[in-house]
């Protein structure tokens, strides 16, 4: 097949890319680069198309049998950063963008969504499934709301659109994120040698490996579509406690001779405490999604455990220190022009 990805430059568009690669499909990536240009550049079978998801340009489906769609703000913080680009890149854009898909043909598309459409939900002894209530809640789980919705009505005979809610990822990717609780407690626990329990860690949390999640887009993305057409799954691997997270970061760095402390916090403003049930995508896609937080922890551990501490908290790793960062910056990058133009 030949598959377009928005935001294929990405965390998970990073591990997703490759693998589509690997399964011997033809892959046109579609991102802003806000991070640079993905490692995978220049592999065969890839393309690179610079562009924004609110701007597409034309002709950019032609030849295309597939979309996966991951591009736009991928937190909360960023998406308060800016609510308007927020609400045009991740709800706006993404009904546009099945429009397009239907203009050009292309039937099957799988979204990247988000088990943050539970937020709201204040029962953390019920597993919430797909049929649960939706309690979305601020900016970014509006947006990935509104888009489902968008998605699902202009689902038919032509566009099979497949709703994929993402727990929080975890694990390795060549664009790294250490804005993610498992990659953040990792990195405190090098950088700090001590992990903060707000509440007590009492918190559930949904999680999946970023691994995993790529496993499961290609499998949405190959499947025949009485399995998965206009469908809405949660991406999950298992729940966990927040505590349980920082115990087993602690336990990883122990094996190294790093202790580490676990120390008990204030609760924070916004309290998130759910757990989501994955079992319908693991059931009807025949997916283990084996790999677990420890499993990817090591693997962190082993990557980073040599980097000079500082190097770990650099901007790059943190989506809204990014953001900032480039907004900053941006008045310098327009002065540099003013240099090429005539003086007065
Ligand atoms: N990582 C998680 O834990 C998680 C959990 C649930 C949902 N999601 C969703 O999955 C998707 C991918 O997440 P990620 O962790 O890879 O995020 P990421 O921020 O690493 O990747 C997003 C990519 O989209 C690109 N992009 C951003 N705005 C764009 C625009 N307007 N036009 C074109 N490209 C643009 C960026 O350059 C980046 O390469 C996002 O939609 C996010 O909301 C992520």
């Amino acid at each position: 097949m030949r598959v377009l990805v928005t935001g294929g430059a990405g965390y998970i568009g990073s591990i997703l890319v490759p693998r589509l690669l690997e399964r011997g499909h033809q892959v046109r990536v579609v991102d802003r680069m806000f991070w640079g240009l993905p490692h995978y550049e220049g592999e065969a079978g890839v393309e690179l198309v610079n562009a924004d998801v609110r701007r597409l340009p034309e002709g950019v489906f032609d030849g295309i049998d597939a979309v996966d769609h991951l591009a736009g703000f991928s937190n909360d913080p960023t998406a308060e950063f800016s609510p308007e680009a927020n609400w045009q890149m991740n709800a706006v854009a993404t009904d546009t963008i099945a429009e397009l898909c239907r203009a050009a043909g292309v039937r099957r598309l799988v979204f990247g969504s988000s088990c943050s459409l539970y937020d709201g939900a204040d029962d953390s002894e019920e597993v919430l499934d797909e049929s649960s209530p939706l309690a979305p809640r601020g900016a970014y789980a509006t947006s990935k709301h509104y888009s489902e919705q968008a998605l699902l009505r202009h689902a038919g005979p032509d566009f099979e659109p497949v709703i994929l809610r993402q727990a929080t990822v975890f694990g390795l990717s060549p664009r790294m994120r250490f804005d993610l609780v498992v990659n953040a407690f990792v990195k405190d626990a090098l950088v700090r040698q001590r992990l903060v329990l707000h509440g007590g860690g009492r918190m559930w949390r949904p999680l999946i490996s970023v691994e995993d999640l790529a496993d499961a887009h290609i499998a949405c993305l190959e499947a025949p579509a009485e399995l998965v057409a206009g469908e809405t799954f949660n991406a999950v691997g298992s729940n966990y406690q927040v505590r349980q997270l920082a115990e087993l970061v602690a336990a990883a760095l122990v094996k190294l001779g790093k202790p580490v402390a676990l120390e008990d916090g204030p609760l924070p403003k916004i309290v998130r405490n759910y757990r989501c049930s994955g079992e319908k995508l693991r059931g009807r896609l025949n997916l283990t999604l084996p790999t677990t937080p420890a499993m990817a922890v090591a693997r962190l551990v082993e990557d980073f455990g040599r980097d000079p501490a500082e190097s770990l908290g650099h901007p790059k790793y943190y989506n809204i220190a990014w953001m900032e960062l480039l907004e900053r910056a941006r008045p310098a990058f327009q002065a540099m022009q003013n240099i090429f133009e005539p003086v007065e």
